[in-house]
């Protein structure tokens, strides 16, 4: 757990559930909801069994309003357990939070904006679509989801989004939807990792500057369920399971085996370790491997990914990155 000065208490003034299984919380800080950059999101304390977690949700709009920040949380049973907890609040709740920072903040001046959201990734998009149009900012918003169902904030967001449904064939071609911004346009994607791997690599083979596209992460997103793993420490001789709802960052710190990290985004690179074997699959859900080293199998982030079945990892040998 982080220090404690960061922490404030707050109390959930409201819930409403604004798509299937997606829930939007109203919190109400003591002392007040300030505003905020757009792109911030907000730290929760939760108790996940009885160790204490954090989980990080963007704040929905450009600002608060009404004296309340607010976050959407979509429930997915198969991930580290933060959802669940979420889900089970009531109006009224006690909540320990952190103050509002952001890794994903909106940079003024382009002249064009292409914003893709994938499913719950349009949080954060919901601000920044609001900014851009308050600036009268040329941008487009592109939001992708399964099926209509799942699709939130569509009223607030009508005459400003594309929205592409899955389900009824309707699917992003980002070739297509790059080619169509100005050739100095941003583009900015949240949603789950598959999408966001998409994204940078076509952003890669349009020959665009990787400093004009911004990504968001959320540690929940794989191309599996969270689900136990083991994990030998071969520089420790020693062998732990990782519970599908602890990080396997937090899990080697928990058996007394400290990996430096910084973001806990999977996006600085600082917690990679060495990847000695895999019997089963690596599920890598960094930013920060290209694709190549993603095959490689060589090292893995350990803040937010994971793994099927027994990796050995070399934690005192720290990788050249
Ligand atoms: S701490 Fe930044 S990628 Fe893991």
């Amino acid at each position: 757990m982080e220090h404690d000065s960061m922490w404030i208490p707050a109390v959930l003034r409201r819930i409403e559930d604004v798509a299937e299984d997606i829930r939007l919380f109203e919190i109400e800080p003591d002392g007040g909801a300030t505003p905020y950059p757009t792109g911030s999101h907000i730290e929760i304390e939760v108790l996940i069994g009885d160790e204490p977690a954090t989980r990080s949700y963007s704040l929905v709009g450009a600002g608060p309003t009404e004296g309340v920040w607010r976050i959407a949380v979509k429930r997915l049973p198969q991930s580290r357990g933060g959802s669940e907890r979420m889900w089970a609040l009531a109006p009224g709740a006690r909540l320990r939070i952190a103050r509002p920072t952001s890794h994903f903040e909106l940079r003024p001046g382009a002249p064009s904006y292409l914003l893709l959201a994938g499913g719950i990734g349009i949080t954060p998009m919901v601000g920044m679509v609001e900014a851009l149009a308050a600036a009268g900012a040329d941008a487009r918003l592109v939001y992708a989801v399964r099926s209509r169902s799942q699709a939130a904030f569509l009223d607030r967001l009508a005459g400003r989004l594309d929205l592409r449904v899955d389900d009824e064939g309707a699917v992003v071609d980002l070739d297509a939807e790059i080619a169509g911004l100005h050739p100095e346009g941003e583009m900015y994607v949240c949603g789950p990792v598959g999408l966001m791997e998409a994204a940078r690599r076509a952003w890669s083979r349009a020959g665009r500057p990787a400093e004009r596209l911004r990504m968001e992460t959320f540690g929940s997103s794989g191309h599996h369920p969270a689900q136990d793993f083991v994990v030998h420490v071969a520089d420790r001789d020693l062998t732990l399971t990782v519970p599908a709802n602890r990080s396997l960052l937090d899990a080697l710190a928990g058996a007394g085996v400290d990996v430096a990290s910084d973001c806990k985004r999977g996006e600085c690179g600082l917690c990679a370790v060495q990847l000695v074997a895999v019997a089963g699959e690596v599920d890598h859900r960094d930013l920060f491997l290209s694709d190549h080293q993603k095959m490689e199998n060589a090292l893995i982030c350990a803040c937010v990914s994971r793994a099927v079945g027994t990796v050995t990892v070399d934690t005192g040998h720290r990788a050249h990155l």
